[in-house]
């Protein structure tokens, strides 16, 4: 029950972020200067059997072609959209887009997806991929049989096979698409896709040619391993019961041999065995971890923290106090990687959780060091040098509405 609360909350959060991204159904593709991108599906591979969303259909993913210098660069965006952590979670998600290719519709790519020179200089022209995220364990799970179920009466077949997943759609982006002819190449993600591109950061790069330069960019993936308001790490007890449930296995062994799978899906315990430069857009008061994991309703039955986590200003001293602690202990994590050029961050103080896809933050009023993320990471990533930009602690330079 307490967890389906939270899930409940989550996927209220989601529907908000997709009803943002997933333009209306309509057939013209910029007609009312969207930018809407069809979906392109995954059939069944002969490499990669069983690729398949929660329900067994297709994955899918949108690609929008470079052009001119942009031809040979490559963008790849993994989805998030938090996870599935139970049988009967998995059953609600296989009846959504974040299960099932069924439900999936065009996109809007905005922000660092964008095709405007204006919104997204640097990128626009590149070729740029948004991968559908729809097996609920960030592109991790590989259970060999299906489980059949029973939901409203009738037997279904849940399949956990993010990792196969992942594997398909890139052999279909380096061999169908041309990938393996990038120069340069950019996995990033949000979210629990943010979370999927940690994961996946090496093996991308060794999928590519030896001489592509390849870094990732992770937005809001930075999940801290952190009790809540009761002292109860929630997020931990998701993360054992997400890695069992879906069978995730490729986590590297330099962590596993040490803690378990759970702990292991936590990028903190994993930032050693990262070979590949990485780049962090990360807010300090991540409003998905305060709402979710910090003082979701189920530790809060008063609603005490409500007003808090819907705007800092409304926050009493103690709130402040705990909050100000999230901030330190993301701060921790991050200070071994402080003055090396491999990692790169971008650090606001807003009450917010993801950047890269909203043209208004990506390249808009959250400067750090006067810079917007995407001027951060376009210094970073074409310049080189250390781009480590953290903003002070709220209420200073307080620039998010
Ligand atoms: C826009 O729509 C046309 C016709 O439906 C299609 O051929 C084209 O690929 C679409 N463009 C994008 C970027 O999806
Ligand atoms: C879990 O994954 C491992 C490695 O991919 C595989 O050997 C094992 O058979 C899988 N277990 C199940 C229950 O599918
Ligand atoms: C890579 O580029 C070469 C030459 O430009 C071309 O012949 C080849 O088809 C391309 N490969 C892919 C996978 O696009
Ligand atoms: C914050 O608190 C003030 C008064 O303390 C109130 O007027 C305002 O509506 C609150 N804001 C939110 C978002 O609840
Ligand atoms: C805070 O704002 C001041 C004045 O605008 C600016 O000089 C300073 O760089 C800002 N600090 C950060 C961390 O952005
Ligand atoms: C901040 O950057 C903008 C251009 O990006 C520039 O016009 C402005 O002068 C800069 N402000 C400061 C205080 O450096």
């Amino acid at each position: 029950m307490k967890m389906i609360t939270t899930t409940l909350q989550q996927l209220l959060l989601w529907l908000n972020f997709t009803s943002l991204l997933i333009a209306t159904l309509s057939s013209a593709n910029s007609s009312d200067g969207q930018n809407l991108v069809g979906l392109s599906l995954v059939p069944a591979s002969r490499a990669h059997p069983g690729a398949v969303c929660l329900d067994g259909s297709s994955p899918g993913y949108h690609l929008q072609k470079g052009q001119g210098a942009g031809q040979h660069s490559w963008l790849v965006h993994l989805e998030g959209g938090g996870w599935c952590s139970t049988v009967q979670e998995c059953i609600y998600r296989a009846r959504t887009a974040r299960g099932s290719s069924s439900f999936m519709s065009p996109v809007a790519f905005a922000g660092h997806l964008s095709n405007s020179p204006l919104e997204n200089p640097g990128f626009h022209n590149w070729n740029r991929v948004f991968i559908r995220y729809c097996d609920g364990a960030s592109f991790s799970g590989n259970v060999n049989e299906p489980l059949i179920v029973s939901a409203r009466g009738h037997s279904m077949r849940l399949f956990f096979r993010g990792q196969r997943v992942w594997e398909a759609v890139m052999e279909e982006l380096l061999t169908r698409q041309g990938m393996l002819n990038a120069t340069q190449a950019i996995l990033s993600g949000d979210s629990a896709g943010g979370l999927a591109a940690f994961h996946h950061c090496n093996d991308f790069k060794k999928k590519l040619r030896g001489d592509t330069i390849v870094k990732c960019l992770l937005d809001g993936a930075m999940f801290l391993d952190m009790p809540s308001i009761s002292g109860v790490s929630l997020i931990k007890d998701l993360y054992r019961k997400v890695t069992t449930l879906h069978n995730v296995t490729s986590l590297s062994h330099t962590c596993t041999s040490k803690q378990d799978r759970g702990e292991c899906f936590f990028p903190q315990y994993n930032l050693d065995s990262i070979t590949v430069p990485m780049f962090f857009l990360q807010s300090s008061y991540d409003s998905w971890q305060l709402r979710n994991v910090i003082a979701p309703a189920i530790v809060d039955p008063s609603h005490a923290w409500s007003l808090c986590t819907t705007d800092l200003s409304n926050c009493s001293k103690p709130q402040m106090g705990v909050l100000q602690e999230f901030r330190q202990a993301l701060l921790r994590n991050f200070r071994p990687l402080l003055g090396h050029p491999m990692w790169g961050m971008h650090i606001v103080s807003c009450l917010h959780h993801t950047e890269e896809l909203y043209s208004y933050l990506w390249n808009g009023f959250t400067r750090v060091n006067n810079m917007t993320a995407l001027q951060a990471f376009s210094k970073w990533y074409f310049g080189g040098g250390v781009v480590q930009n953290i903003d002070c602690a709220y209420p200073c330079n307080y620039t998010c509405r």
